[in-house]
C-alpha cells in the first residue's frame, strides 16, 4: 500500500506522522522548531528524526511523498514567506530543501489550509462544501473552503484572516502592523488581554501578583474555571473579538460552518459560548441561526498532519 508523510510546522514544535490512505496515523514524532534558528540545521534534524520512521515502515508500505503545513506557507511556491511566528525570516524554499534531503516529492501549504483539508477529509467537515477553518494557537490561522475547494487566491495566500486589522490603534503584531485579529484572538492574545485587565482593573484575581510570563492562556483558563472574574472577562472579550469577526467573514463566503481548532479551544465553552453569542448578535439577518460553530473532531495537531498528508494523494507522479 501507499503511505504519505504529514508534517505540521509550529512556532514551538514540528510534529510529523506517517499516514495511510484511510487517514490512519501509523507512527509519529516531533522535533523542536524554536531550537533551530538555521533552516539547514532544522532540515537536517528533521531528516534524522523522520527517516528512521520511514525505514521502519518499509514492510507496511511505500511512502509516496511528504506534505507540509506551515505558518505563512504558500502552496504555489512551496515556500514559507515572512512568518511572524517562526524563527526564520524572509522567504524559505522549504519544499525544495526537504525534497533534496529525503529524495521524495514534497508539497507544502499553509498550516491552517492543511487543517481544513484534514477536517474535510477525515473530521468535522466531512461532506461540507463551504466552511471556514479557524486555528487558534500562537497565531490565528484560517483555511477557507468554498464550493468544495480550498480557496488559494491569485498568489496562493488567500485566507490570512489572523492579520485582518480589527483595531487601527491596536496591539503590535508579529507582522509589524498594529491591531491584527491574532493579537487578540489566539492563545497569546488571550494572555495579553488578561495582563491588560490586571493592569487596568483593581478587581481581585487569582493571577494578581504573578510574573507576566506566568500569565498564559492556560493559567487564564484555569482561573476562569475557578470562577475568576477577570479571567472570565478575558474570555468574554476574546469571544467578542472573534464572534464579531466571524460575522464579517461569513459575509464573504456564506459558509455552512465555522470549525475551531487549536490550543485555545481546549477552553471549550469558555471560548465557544461568548464567540457564538457575539457572532449571532453581529450577523446580518440573512445569516442568523444558519451557521454552525463546531470544534474540530481531530486530535490536536492531527488535523494538520492528516491534511498535509492528504495533499500527497493529489500530487501528480
Ligand atoms: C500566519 C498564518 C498561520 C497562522 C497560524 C499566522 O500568524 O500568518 O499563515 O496560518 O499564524 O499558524
Ligand atoms: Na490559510
Ligand atoms: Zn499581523
Amino acid at each position: 500500500q501507499q503511505l504519505a508523510v504529514g508534517i505540521d510546522i509550529g512556532g514551538t514544535n514540528t510534529v510529523f506522522g506517517i499516514v495511510d490512505r484511510r487517514g490512519n496515523l501509523l507512527s509519529e514524532g516531533s522535533i523542536s522548531t524554536r531550537a533551530h534558528a538555521e533552516v539547514p540545521l532544522f532540515v537536517e534534524d528533521l531528516y534524522n528524526a523522520l527517516s528512521p520512521l520511514i525505514e521502519k515502515m518499509a514492510d507496511t508500505g511505500e511512502v509516496k511523498g511528504i506534505g507540509i503545513g506551515a505558518p505563512n506557507g504558500n502552496y504555489f511556491k512551496g515556500a514559507i514567506e515572512f512568518a511572524p511566528n517562526l524563527p526564520w525570516k524572509g522567504v524559505i524554499p522549504l519544499a525544495n530543501l526537504v525534497k533534496d534531503a529525503f529524495g521524495l516529492p514534497v508539497v507544502l501549504t499553509n498550516d491552517a489550509n492543511a487543517a481544513a483539508i484534514g477536517e474535510m477529509t477525515y473530521g468535522a467537515a466531512r461532506g461540507m462544501k463551504d466552511f471556514i477553518m479557524i486555528t487558534l494557537g500562537t497565531g490565528l490561522g484560517s483555511g477557507i473552503v468554498a464550493n468544495g475547494e480550498l480557496v488559494y487566491g491569485h498568489d496562493g495566500f488567500a485566507g490570512e484572516l489572523g492579520h485582518v486589522i480589527v483595531n487601527t490603534e491596536g496591539r503590535l503584531c508579529g507582522c509589524g502592523r498594529y491591531g491584527c485579529l491574532e493579537t487578540y484572538v489566539s492563545a497569546t492574545g488571550l494572555a495579553r488581554t488578561m495582563r491588560e485587565l490586571l493592569d487596568t482593573h483593581q478587581t481581585d484575581s487569582r493571577l494578581r501578583g504573578l510574573p507576566p510570563e506566568e500569565i498564559t492562556s492556560k493559567s487564564t483558563r484555569d482561573a476562569a474555571l475557578h470562577g475568576d472574574k477577570l479571567a472570565l472577562d478575558a474570555f468574554e472579550y476574546t469571544g467578542r473579538m472573534l464572534g464579531q469577526q466571524l460575522a464579517n467573514f461569513i459575509a464573504f463566503s456564506s459558509p455552512e460552518a465555522i470549525i475551531l481548532f487549536g490550543g485555545l479551544t481546549k477552553a471549550g465553552d469558555l471560548i465557544l459560548k461568548p464567540t457564538v453569542r457575539h457572532m449571532e448578535e453581529s450577523l446580518l439577518e440573512i445569516y442568523k441561526d444558519k451557521v454552525k460553530v463546531l470544534l474540530s473532531e481531530l486530535k490536536e495537531s492531527d488535523a494538520a498532519i492528516l491534511g498535509a498528508s492528504a495533499l500527497v494523494w493529489e500530487m501528480k507522479d
